[in-house]
This record gives structure tokens, C-alpha cells and sequence, in this order.
């Protein structure tokens, strides 16, 4: 608009407007922007969630997650390999086993030598010096899909919980160096941590999934985990109501009271104000979980020509960072980590 115009409308000059702030100055240039960025992203804050499948050789691709793939354990080592090259601290496992071993009770989640187990064991011989964290939680195990043991309709928590912290144990024994409950019983924290502790697991950590939500966003995992088809109904009568936010603040109080040292948000991005109520809250080592549905959303829009998928990638994992995050669960990790490299 020019002057004349301006003074037509009667609008004062800018900078009677602003009085002479002017934001822009420091965006001028990328040295300036760096300057003044107040958040960065580096491959320390990426943990890699991967998928396991029994067998050997197998490198299966999951139709909802373009570019994940379901692992066979002995092709564990090269992608922990790989994760350690590019920096990535930790890697998550998530196991896809055989139908024919999946029960109510989810009993194969006790079994020493079960997929996850032997993950672990095949990673930290290959690469000891990467973290493991090691998600306990039935929906794997059982022919239900739900995260506890399922009787007369009902998602007993007691006997879950008893269940779930003999197998934290045994994940530990194996050599996990974070266990991850990811269930949502009440007490399951203050379980596995006595449980850990009474079987000489002190220096085992636990990262609780504090504050997980009923949410849509985890439909491509559930077919990666093959637990899609099988759930019964949904699991509201567990997970967190995603229109609660104080509700994420007392789950997560009672998570720290029972032992938890690290607590995380899932889903991710749609829930970052829950991030940074808890950051803010408890002041504790945070993370969140960019789901599988979150993945699979930007990959699609990607793969459309919609968005520009790399810097989608790297702005919602910034983000995190900006709500509070000390780290980030991604499918992206080591995409984001070469990237963050290059
Ligand atoms: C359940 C579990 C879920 C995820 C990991 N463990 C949710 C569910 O199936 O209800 C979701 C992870 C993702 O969507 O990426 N214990």
C-alpha cells in the first residue's frame, strides 16, 4: 500500500504502529536466524522405535509405515550398527509374534527366550554400547490385543500388573537398559520397580508411558504388531481421555511417586500441550512418542506431492523440542539423524 493510500485509510506509518520494533531484523539472514534460534534439534534426543519378526532373514515392510520394516533378530545387528554410526542413543523394540503363540493371558510375554528377549540379547552382544528400552505390555502376547489380561469382558489390572512386572524382570535379564511399560494399569510402575530391585535390577531404569490416550493414531502399529485384526473392542477403559489434560498431570505424579525416571507422552504431536504442562509440572526428564499414525500422515501427504515430507519430518520433530521434550520416540530417527549429520 502506498502513502496516499494510507493516508486514505488513516493508518498510522509502521513504526508509529510498532513503535520501531521491528521483529523481522533479527530473520533477515540464516546467520541471524541461527543466532537466535531458541531450540535445536540433534540425533542426541532421537530414540528409534523398530519392529521385530520371528524367523530368520526377514525384512518385512509395513503397508501403513512406508519405509519401516519388521526385523528378524538376526538382522538386529546391522541396524543397531546402524543407529550407533549415525549417534541414535537408544532404540525401542516392538515384537510381531507368531499368532500361534498369542493366548488371553498373553503368557509368552514370560518367556525368557520370547522375540523380545532375544532382541535384546542379539543387539547388546552386537553394539553393547546402544540403549535398549524394552516396551512391556501384553497387547503383543495376547489373541485379544488388549494391554491386560481380558476376563468376562473386563480388563483385570491386579493380575496384569503381577504379570507384566515377572516380565520386566526377564527383559532385564536379557539386558534391557530402560523398561517401558506401556499398558496404562494402575501400580504397574511401583511393581516392576520392586520387582527389578528385589531381582538385583537397581541400575535398570524405567520410562513409563505416563500419559497415553484412547487415540486414532495407532492404527499402522497395531498391523505392524499384528494386533489390528484381533482387537475387541477399544481400550478407553485404560487409556487416557484425550479431551483430559488434568487427568495426564495425575498419572503422571503417580508414576514418579511409584518410580518412574522418565515419562513420556503418546501420541505425539496432537498433545504437546501435555508436554509442556508436565515439563513445567515436574520438571523431569520428558519425552513424547510420534506414533505411528503420526508417521504414516506425513509420509502420505508426502508421498501425494502434498507437503514436503523432509521438512515435515524435521519441523514436528522440532517442535517437540519446543514444548519440552528432552527427547522424541520416532519411526524418523535415523532419517532424521542423517539429516541432523549432513
Ligand atoms: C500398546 C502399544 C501401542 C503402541 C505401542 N505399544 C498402542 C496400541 O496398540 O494401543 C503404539 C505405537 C505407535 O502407534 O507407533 N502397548
Amino acid at each position: 500500500m502506498n502513502r496516499t493510500n494510507r493516508a486514505r485509510l488513516d493508518i498510522r506509518s509502521v513504526d508509529e504502529i510498532t513503535g520501531s520494533r521491528r521483529l523481522r531484523r533479527m530473520r533477515k539472514a540464516d546467520w541471524s536466524r541461527r543466532l537466535v534460534q531458541e531450540n535445536r534439534l540433534s540425533v542426541d534426543d532421537l530414540i528409534w522405535p523398530i519392529f521385530l519378526t520371528e524367523g530368520e532373514g526377514r525384512e518385512e515392510p509395513i503397508a501403513a509405515m512406508p519405509g519401516i520394516f519388521r526385523y528378524s533378530v538376526d538382522l538386529l545387528p546391522k541396524q543397531a550398527e546402524r543407529a550407533a554410526r549415525l549417534g541414535i542413543p537408544a532404540i525401542a523394540t516392538f515384537p510381531n509374534i507368531d499368532m500361534a503363540k498369542r493366548d488371553t493371558t498373553g503368557s509368552a510375554i514370560l518367556d525368557p527366550d520370547n522375540l523380545i528377549n532375544r532382541a535384546t540379547r542379539a543387539i547388546k552382544e552386537a553394539v553393547p554400547e546402544i540403549g535398549v528400552i524394552t516396551d512391556v505390555a501384553l497387547d503383543p502376547f495376547t489373541d485379544h490385543g488388549h494391554d491386560g489380561i481380558l476376563r468376562d469382558g473386563i480388563i483385570l489390572n491386579d493380575e496384569t500388573v503381577e504379570q507384566i512386572a515377572e516380565a520386566a524382570v526377564l527383559q532385564a535379564a536379557a539386558g534391557a537398559d530402560i523398561i517401558a511399560p506401556s499398558d496404562m494399569m494402575d501400580g504397574r510402575v511401583g511393581a516392576i520397580r520392586d520387582a527389578l530391585d528385589a531381582a538385583g535390577f537397581q541400575h535398570v531404569a524405567i520410562m513409563s508411558y505416563a500419559t497415553k490416550f484412547a487415540s486414532a493414531f495407532y492404527g499402522p502399529y497395531r498391523e505392524a504388531v499384528g494386533t489390528g485384526g484381533l482387537l475387541k473392542g477399544d481400550k478407553k477403559t485404560y487409556y487416557i481421555d484425550p479431551a483430559n489434560t488434568d487427568e495426564a498431570l495425575r498419572e503422571t505424579e503417580q508414576d514418579l511417586s511409584e518410580g518412574a525416571d522418565m515419562v513420556m507422552v503418546k501420541p505425539g504431536l496432537p498433545y504437546l500441550d501435555i508436554v509442556r504442562r508436565i515439563k513445567d509440572t515436574f520438571a523431569v526428564p520428558t519425552f513424547a512418542y510420534q506414533v505411528s499414525g503420526e508417521y504414516a500422515m506425513i509420509k502420505a501427504a508426502a508421498a501425494n506431492g502434498w507437503i514436503d515430507g523432509e521438512s515435515a519430518m524435521m519441523e514436528s520433530l522440532t517442535a517437540f523440542k519446543r514444548a519440552g521434550c528432552d527427547g522424541v520416540l520416532t519411526y524418523f530417527a535415523p532419517q532424521a539423524a542423517e539429516r541432523l549429520r549432513s
